[in-house]
């Protein structure tokens, strides 16, 4: 399977003054196409400041980073911000929706940031995106008509609007009960089985065993890589 994302000898340092936070320590990684990764990891051990470099929100301070064959590394802003909005979808912890407009308008919003005029017909898909994640019945609805379960899947369908390769989600459950965040979770799973590339941030073991792999950091550095499936396999054969 071709490798969707690589770093290589990632290190991203943070500048605070005359201070120098070393977050990332030479991280090397590969990410295939179609894979369900799970990142975990102590606070603050680096997982959102990966996720952000993986998601050209940030950038590396030295090493590559690979999306496909393209190094990314020495893109400038406006690349960066086409890549992201061509390639990349995000759902985040607090849903950053705004609370101003609609489900639908919501999820139309990185066509908007994109510059892609609005018609009939991209308000058909942001309609059926809204479906997709069972909230025809909540089209005019604003953020805060809506419970958090249901926001975060307007997030989801938000992350889809622009057919992305890469989903990254930075705790995409971390503020949901558990009954809902299992109903995220059977969302993300069947997104990856159709094809969709997720890389997720989590605390929760038992949305870890969701993935297909789990990663663990700590201090900057990978310390397990390790395959939910292989060990599925294991422990039946
Ligand atoms: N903008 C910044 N400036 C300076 N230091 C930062 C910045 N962002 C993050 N850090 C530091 O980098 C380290 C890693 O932060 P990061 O947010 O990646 O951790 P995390 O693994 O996502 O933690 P959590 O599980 O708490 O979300 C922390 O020590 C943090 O203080
Ligand atoms: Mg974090």
């Amino acid at each position: 399977m071709p490798a969707i994302v690589t770093v290589v000898d990632l290190f991203k340092n943070y500048y605070m003054g005359t201070q120098t936070v070393h977050v990332l320590k030479g991280l090397n990684l590969s990410f295939d196409e179609g894979d369900f990764v799970a990142l975990m990891g102590p606070s603050g051990s680096g997982k959102s400041t990966l996720l952000n470099v993986l998601g050209c929100l940030d950038r590396l301070t030295s090493g590559q980073y690979f999306i496909g064959d393209v190094d990314v590394s020495d893109m400038d802003d406006d690349q960066l911000s086409e890549v992201r909005s061509t390639y990349l979808g995000f759902i985040f912890q607090s849903y950053n929706l705004l609370p101003q407009y609609t489900v639908v308008e919501n999820i139309e919003l990185p066509l908007l940031y994109q510059g892609i005029k609005l018609d009939e017909k991209t308000k058909a898909r942001c309609v059926a995106l809204a479906e997709l994640v069972c909230l025809g019945d909540r089209l005019d609805h604003r953020p805060l008509q809506l419970s958090g379960g249901q926001q975060q899947r307007v997030a989801v369908a938000r992350s889809l609007v622009n057919d992305p390769h890469l989903i990254l989600g930075d705790e995409p459950t971390g503020n949901l009960d558990s009954k809902t965040s299992i109903e995220i979770m059977h969302m993300l799973r069947e997104l990856n089985r159709a094809g969709k590339t997720i890389i997720m941030v989590t605390h929760e073991n038992d949305i870890a065993a969701w993935a297909r792999r789990v990663v663990r950091l700590r201090d900057g550095r990978v310390e397990s890589d390790v395959r939910n499936d292989t060990r599925t396999v294991m422990e039946i054969g």
